[in-house]
């Protein structure tokens, strides 16, 4: 096969992680007899430093006409002066919009190797598998805001809202994940204070029960899934909620695996590429030093190869060596307890060796 792969390393770690995935997949091109292009472009606060916009349009149209995308992470202190004109954060929401990457699928999974490494007792979340399946182009991310004077200052506002079109292609794509699962689905909202969520509960109710018949589902406040995901994760197979929602929820369900330094993640739209990132951010504490972990990078590379390419040997034989290499006590810094580490090279060459 012949591929694109448009890779965009963004700021802070971002360059160095995605400099090891991008090893691994011409390993993997390699093993396999495949052809990947892999272009750089620049996506952040680095865009904003050379382009004045943190998605310059050859990033966007690059992006546009690539088979995939595999993205490092954006931000970092020197772009977060709250008056300045743009943010990294802007290249990020408006590539998930233009590309209509309405889904994102995060993968939970705890690896038994590294139990330990969570904050949480072992009895409870050894075994724990979730597939989070949040919202990405609407919600209060996306809604009205703005900032006018009041008497005390200033007020501002964002706005929560949601078409029924909206959260029925989401619902679709989660459920039919949940199809392929355990065949278990949850809905999380706050419909007992948000009318939003009123309308998000009925459409999710409507589309599962005539068209998910077969599937156990349940909804869930939001504030309760905040409790529940630390007392019986292993209770939940596939989750969907909207954008903000979910932006909190798969940030403290990272903690049950133990580092957000494994977490892959996948956004997908009803056509044209997806796009492939940690759902960590950039680090800038420890950019350049050598000490990040590579392997959420690298698994958002397996996610690729499977969803975006249909791959799924190529996909799956990362994903074994990622284990084998865990489970023969290799670590990086992030998930070292006090024990020894290697540094973000070293993993990378562990990978790419036992690839061979
Ligand atoms: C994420 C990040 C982004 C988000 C930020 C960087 C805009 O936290 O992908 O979860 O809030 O969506
Ligand atoms: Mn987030």
């Amino acid at each position: 096969m012949k591929a694109t792969i448009a890779l965009l390393p963004g700021d802070g770690i971002g360059p160095e992680i995605v400099t090891q995935a991008r090893r691994v997949l011409e390993k993997v091109a390699q093993n396999y007899g495949h052809t990947f292009e892999m272009p750089e472009f620049p996506i952040g606060g680095n865009a904003i430093d050379s382009f004045g916009n943190p998605l310059p349009d050859q990033t966007l149209e690059a992006c546009r006409k690539a088979d995939a995308i595999l993205l490092g992470a954006v931000g970092g202190p020197k772009w977060d002066d709250p008056s300045a004109k743009t943010r990294p954060e802007a290249g990020l929401l408006r590539i998930r919009k233009e590309l209509g990457l309405f889904a994102n699928l995060r993968p939970t999974k705890t690896w038994d190797e590294l139990l330990d490494a969570s904050p949480l007792k072992r009895e409870i979340v050894g075994g724990t598998d979730i597939l989070f399946v949040r919202e990405l182009t609407g919600g209060i991310y996306f809604g009205e805001s703005g900032r006018q004077a009041h008497q005390s200052g200033e007020q501002a506002w964002n706005t929560m809202i949601y078409s029924t079109g909206e959260i029925e292609r989401v619902v679709r794509v989660a459920a039919d994940a949940a199809r392929k699962r355990r065949g278990k689905l949850t809905s999380v909202d706050k419909a007992n204070v948000l009318e939003v969520s009123r309308l998000w509960r009925q459409v999710a109710q409507r589309v599962v029960s005539t068209e998910y018949p077969d599937l156990q589902y349940n909804v869930v406040l939001v504030d309760a899934m905040a409790m529940h995901l630390i007392s019986k994760p292993r209770e939940f197979d596939v989750v969907v909620t909207g954008n903000l929602f979910g932006d909190i929820l798969t940030d403290e369900a990272s903690m049950l695996p133990g580092s957000l330094g494994l977490l892959p993640s996948a956004s997908i739209g009803s056509s044209g590429p997806g796009l492939f990132e940690p759902i960590h951010g950039s680090a800038p504490d420890i950019a350049g030093q050598n000490l990040a972990n590579p392997l959420a990078t690298i698994l958002a590379a397996a996610m690729l190869l499977r969803q975006s390419l249909n791959l799924t040997a190529e996909a799956d034989s990362i994903e074994a060596v990622v284990g084998s290499v865990l489970k023969d006590g290799h670590r990086t810094k992030d998930i070292a307890g006090s024990g020894s580490w290697i540094g973000t090279r070293e993993m990378g060459d562990l990978i790419v060796n036992r690839l061979s």
